[in-house]
């Protein structure tokens, strides 16, 4: 889609539909202020009818208004202005392109950045505008037989300015919101590409074709004959059980001085999650396709990074196997030594997501790193917990808890800080080796976030259980979300900022 500014009269502007807000207690916008008196007074006869009460995401849509251009004026309602703020903007934004979204208009024009969003300016407003186009026009067709008749028919919208003044930082937000939005469609796409053809070699390519594409990108695999000399005894008892070989996938991004430690960013990247020998249900298994959704981050994160051409050092590692019952598959009780040295005793091979998170997490020691953050649909217990509102924060670093809370919270991509404390461990002592890889019925998303804790000791380590937000598994809106590209992405910007600024 194309995202373009606009100077000058909305009401001559020709538009197959403009969009415009109205507050509570019949307070128009600037711009429908506009459009109300080139119109002699068709908003205002609308809103005082009560067709529109101004209730945040209301909408009415207007047809042929006489002095006005667009084929069609959409009314927006944007709440009291006094408590207006970013939550709100965003309720507003998605609310009219969902009415948008129902025309056949091919293009619009969007009033909304004069909307009050308690202090955010318009570089954040232009950029949340993009993201949520972006997101509301995205279809998974590529296992379609043919190519679906396209629903949506929106290509191109234009963005109000107030005044030239506006204009670049508007620009700068409309080109991050398209680098955001490029790195939340590569997380989409792997995400639902099922596991028969996104397996662990599957990603290994992808990020090969990654490298390609983006100059100061260079991927490495590691296979399994090499975990073997590496010792990753973990990760290696759950690729064991499945004829898909697993492979650790390094993704490394140099857009700084070689000697500047790196930012790493780990994904849990399980392409089918079948539960191994401890079978999960049938019913809704079919959901562990997205058991890759911390993979589909990095690989998002790294495509938002490389177009941003970011002074940064990152890495991108993914853990990628398939967790499946096999004859060679690990047994409930096994015990098996990770590459950190620390035993682990096999209580339930359906928590396999830290078995290969923690031989990645010691592997990454090497580069003595600046930040490690790992993103994994780790435990149904964060779902329980956090539902899909906000991912699950874990961290070993107040500070770094701080930076990814300030991202997530700037991107509307949220996070919620969970404890790590000592107590909890207790629950992961093993009889028979140095731990046991779950923790029983409760606080499952901590006692999982403490047992990587015990391998991340020697970094500034953060972790993200996104199993709530990362997909919604049925329904009508089925499919990945594309979180956390944006907080991650932004978490990286920020230092990119810093550096700028030292
Ligand atoms: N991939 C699942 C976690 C999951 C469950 C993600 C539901 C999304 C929705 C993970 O590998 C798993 O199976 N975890 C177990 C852990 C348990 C055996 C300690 C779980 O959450 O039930
Ligand atoms: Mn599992
Ligand atoms: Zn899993």
């Amino acid at each position: 889609m194309e995202f373009s500014t606009k100077l000058g009269n909305p009401e001559k502007t020709r538009t197959q539909c403009v969009i415009v807000g109205v507050y509570e207690g019949k307070t128009l916008t600037t711009t429908a202020r506009l459009l109300d008196k080139a119109s002699g007074g068709a908003i205002r006869k609308v809103v005082n009818r009560g067709d529109l009460s101004g209730k945040a995401g209301e909408t009415t849509m207007l047809h042929e208004v006489d002095g006005v251009n667009a084929q069609r004026v959409l009314i927006v309602g944007l709440g009291n202005q006094e408590t207006a703020d970013a939550a709100r903007y965003i309720k507003v934004v998605s609310a009219a392109i969902s009415a948008l979204k129902s025309t056949p208009a091919k293009n619009t024009l969007c009033c909304l950045l004069e909307v009050d969003a308690e202090g955010k300016d318009s570089y954040w407003k232009a950029r949340r505008i993009v993201e949520r186009f972006e997101d509301a026009v995205y279809r998974f067709v590529d296992m379609k037989g043919k190519p679906p008749e396209q629903e949506v028919t929106l290509d191109s919208v234009g963005l109000q300015l107030a005044d030239r003044e506006e204009q670049d930082s508007v620009e700068a937000g409309i080109e991050d919101g398209l680098a955001v939005a490029a790195g939340v469609r590569v997380h989409k796409d792997l995400a639902n590409t099922p596991g028969n053809i996104c397996t662990p070699l599957y990603l290994a390519d992808t990020a090969k074709k990654l490298a390609r594409q983006f100059k100061g990108l260079k991927t490495t695999i590691i296979e399994e004959d090499e975990m073997l000399k590496l010792g990753m005894g973990s990760f290696l008892s759950v690729s064991q059980g499945s004829d898909q070989p697993g492979k650790i996938i390094i993704m490394e991004y140099k857009g700084a001085d070689t000697k500047a430690p790196p930012h790493i960013v780990v994904g849990k990247g399980i392409t089918f999650d079948t539960g191994g020998i401890s079978l999960k249900p049938g019913a809704g298994m079919h959901e562990m396709i997205f058991d890759m959704c911390g993979a589909a981050s990095v690989f998002g994160t790294m495509t938002c990074v490389a177009t941003q051409q970011l002074p940064l050092n990152v890495i991108g590692v993914v853990a990628a196997a398939e967790n499946m019952p096999s004859g060679r598959a690990s047994r409930p009780g096994d015990i098996v030594k990770s590459m950190s040295g620390q035993t682990i005793e096999i209580l339930n091979t359906d928590a396999e997501g830290r078995l290969v998170l923690c031989d990645a997490l010691t592997y990454v020691e090497r580069y003595k790193p600046a930040s490690v953050i790992d993103i994994a649909t780790l435990t149904g217990a964060a779902v329980i917990a956090l539902g899909s509102p906000a991912s699950a924060l874990y961290s070993n670093d107040e500070e770094l808890a701080a930076e990814i809370e300030a991202a997530a919270e700037e991107t509307r991509d949220r996070v919620w800080r969970m404890p790590l404390w000592e107590e909890y461990q207790s629950q992961l002592n093993s009889a028979f080796a140095d731990m046991q890889n779950i923790g029983g019925r409760e606080a499952g998303s901590v006692t999982a976030a403490c047992f990587l804790a015990r391998f991340t000791k020697q970094f500034r380590w953060a972790h993200l259980d996104i199993a709530g937000s990362a997909y919604r598994g049925n329904g009508p809106n089925k499919g990945a979300t594309g979180r956390p590209v944006a907080a991650l992405t932004q978490y990286l910007m920020d230092r990119a900022d810093e550096e700028d600024e030292a």
